[in-house]
């Protein structure tokens, strides 16, 4: 991508009205724009972010055997009228009457939607275990929106529901989720702590929070301090297996979020030197409902003996949007965002320092071409502004590696690379770069 020829609203001035960093560094680096309290459009470095994002959710989600499908923003009410929650979910639900006067809502979550499809096709336990998955826009009419894309009304969640004949398979299918979250966070650079937590809405009475420790976060958080460091299972761990045994070594070290905190278990469990007691994000919850949905909504399969039962439910999110402004908190300096490479909007900046130079421009258009050719995503910066204000940009939008080429360098016959995170400073020949590089 051409600079020139690129849009990419950056602001020189802090908007005042975003009070943590990650909102700050989103609007300054032109990656959203404010639409309306809590709904927001997504400018271009800040829609790839949210592709890559999106993309390893869902690897991680196809990897643990889940079924990807897309299910509608808008809702009919006569589904969660079933369910009873038309009525108990209260005015975060945006409730909406169409010409007809029929009363569609815009889904703040997709349980009731999800079971009246799984009841229409599936009659037995052989289809068994299923877990449907999307992602999709949600409304919930957050009282107060803030900190940008961390808490808004209009939001990006991948949702995922599945669906057992009893609690031992309903188990299995938690416990994948629980293994495939924290591979999916971590490929994008976090550190996440699975928390006991509180059901809400969804209902149930089995939950994890997945969370980012950071001061910014809105919830209080208490663990066990080795959480912090622990293994997350490689590419290639067996979801077909068990993984009871590896969840089991993380829930048997406390953590939990202040709603079920328990601070006499927590002192007496945990030795002082080991207690977090810290702020966190939450980026993904898994829930184990059991028989919630499918009892009024009549999600019946036949079970071996020809018997009927009701399925036992889950159901798991991850704030793919919040995901965003949380990888942020996370990663970014003084100057600006610092990606990690597999989200980052692009793999590199390449940066011409004295556009009209006949040899600088050669140099950069030659490494352009080839790097692109390598299929490497490159956002060249071929616009007339000065080396400062070239600088400042590029860290500002934080993409993990700048290549620099200037006159200076080009008479040696050498380009500078500059990894973002590090600040660290190299000079290699053309060459050695593209090699490097591509
Ligand atoms: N208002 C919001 N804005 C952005 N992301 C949200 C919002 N509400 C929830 N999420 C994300 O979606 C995930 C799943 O939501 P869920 O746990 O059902 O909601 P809640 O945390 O409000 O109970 C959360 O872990 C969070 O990452
Ligand atoms: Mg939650």
């Amino acid at each position: 991508m051409r600079l020139s020829r690129y849009f990419l609203p950056t602001l020189k001035e802090t908007p005042a009205e975003a009070q943590i960093v990650s909102h700050r560094l989103m609007l300054r680096a032109g990656l959203i724009r404010q639409e309306a309290a809590g709904i927001y459009a997504w400018l271009p470095i800040g829609f790839r972010v949210l592709k890559k994002i999106e993309q390893i959710v869902r690897e991680e989600m196809n990897r643990a055997g889940a079924i990807e499908i897309l299910m509608p923003t808008l809702q009919p009410s006569e589904l969660w009228k079933e369910t009873g929650r038309y009525d108990a979910y209260g005015p975060e639900m945006l409730r909406i009457t169409d010409r007809h006067e029929r009363e569609p809502l815009y889904g703040p979550t997709n349980e009731d939607m999800v079971t009246e499809i799984f009841r229409a096709y599936v009659r037995s336990y052989r289809a068994l275990p299923l877990n449907l998955y999307h992602i999709q826009w949600k409304f919930r009419d957050e009282i107060r929106p803030r900190f940008g894309v961390m808490r808004g009304r209009e939001f990006l969640m991948k949702d995922a529901y599945s669906f057992d004949l009893d609690k031992e398979g309903a188990r299995r299918s938690y416990n994948k989720m629980y293994v495939a979250y924290l591979r999916a966070f971590q490929r994008m650079g976090l550190t996440t702590i699975p928390m006991r937590a509180e059901t809400g809405p969804i209902g149930g009475d089995l939950s994890h929070e997945f969370i980012v420790l950071a001061d910014t976060g809105e919830s209080q958080v208490f663990c066990h301090k080795d959480l912090l460091d622990m293994p997350v299972p490689e590419e290639t761990v067996d979801f077909d297996s068990d993984l009871e045994a590896f969840v089991q070594q993380r829930t048997r070290l406390y953590a939990a979020t202040s709603d079920v905190h328990d601070a006499a278990r927590f002192e007496s469990e945990v030795p002082e030197d080991k207690r977090v007691t810290a702020r966190g994000i939450e980026v993904g919850q898994i829930f184990y409902f059991g028989t919630k949905y499918s009892v009024p909504m009549k999600a019946v399969v036949a079970g071996p003996d020809g018997k009927e039962v009701p399925i036992e439910g889950g159901s798991y999110g991850i704030g793919v949007s919040r995901l965003v402004g949380a990888i942020i908190e996370a990663s970014h300096d003084e100057a600006g965002i610092i990606w990690p490479s597999p989200v980052a909007p692009f793999d590199l900046s390449l940066i011409n320092l004295k556009k009209g130079d006949a040899k600088t421009d050669a140099a950069c258009e030659g490494l352009y071409a080839k790097l692109t050719a390598a299929r490497k995503d490159v956002l060249y910066d071929d616009t007339d502004d000065r080396p400062g204000a070239k600088f400042a940009t590029h860290d500002l939008i934080g993409n993990p590696w700048q290549v620099i080429v200037g006159p200076r360098g080009l008479e040696k016959g050498t380009v500078e690379a500059k990894n973002r995170a590090t600040g660290a400073r190299e000079e290699l020949s053309l060459e050695a770069a593209l090699n490097r590089f591509a």
